[in-house]
């Protein structure tokens, strides 16, 4: 597959996938906008890097703003940052379930609604459109013993 002159944002791409799939996007051809929580992270395929909680729609819109200002479009958004916690119900609080929601499906709805007009720009400027990939999981069609807010989270 070839993706040169497309402009693809991964999150949580400092993590074991998003390294990866950053290295493949960059092997293909496409400008690699990463981000994750730490102020600097080691991703090497990278254009460039941004910190960024994707539960925070103040920093979705600063890195929306930052795409702007160098590119005026998004061809690619990668919802690729998630969490997990091995617990068993009784150890499984509301909070702690909250936060796994709030990171791995609220997430895609800020993140989406944030990167929207440079996704609707890709969409009518280039061929084939603009993409979002968001991340399943076999946890959550399946389920798995002590991971009850990821599995759900994780659901197709
Ligand atoms: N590893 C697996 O076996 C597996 C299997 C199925 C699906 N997945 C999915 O693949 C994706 C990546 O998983 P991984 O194994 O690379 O996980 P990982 O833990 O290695 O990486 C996740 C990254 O997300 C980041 N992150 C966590 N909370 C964040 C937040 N609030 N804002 C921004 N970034 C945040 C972390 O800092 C980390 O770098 C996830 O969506 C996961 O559900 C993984």
């Amino acid at each position: 597959m070839q993706l040169d002159d497309t402009i693809v944002l991964i999150t949580g791409a400092a993590g074991g996938i998003g390294r990866a799939v950053s290295r493949s996007l960059k092997d293909a051809g496409a400008t690699v906008i990463a981000t994750d929580l730490a102020a600097q992270a080691d991703v090497p395929a990278a254009d460039a890097y941004y910190r960024h909680d994707v539960t925070s729609e103040a920093d979705w819109a600063h890195i929306a703003g930052k795409i702007a200002a160098k590119y005026g479009r998004l061809d690619c958004l990668v919802n690729n940052a998630a969490i997990a916690q091995v617990a068993s119900i009784e150890a499984t609080t509301l909070e702690s379930w909250r936060k796994i929601q709030a990171v791995n499906v609220e997430s895609i709805l800020i993140g989406t609604r944030a990167m929207l007009d440079l996704l609707k720009t890709s969409g009518k400027t280039r061929k084939g459109g603009a993409s979002i990939v968001n991340f399943s999981s076999v946890g959550g069609q399946r389920g798995a013993a002590f991971t009850s807010a990821y599995c759900t989270s994780k659901a197709p």
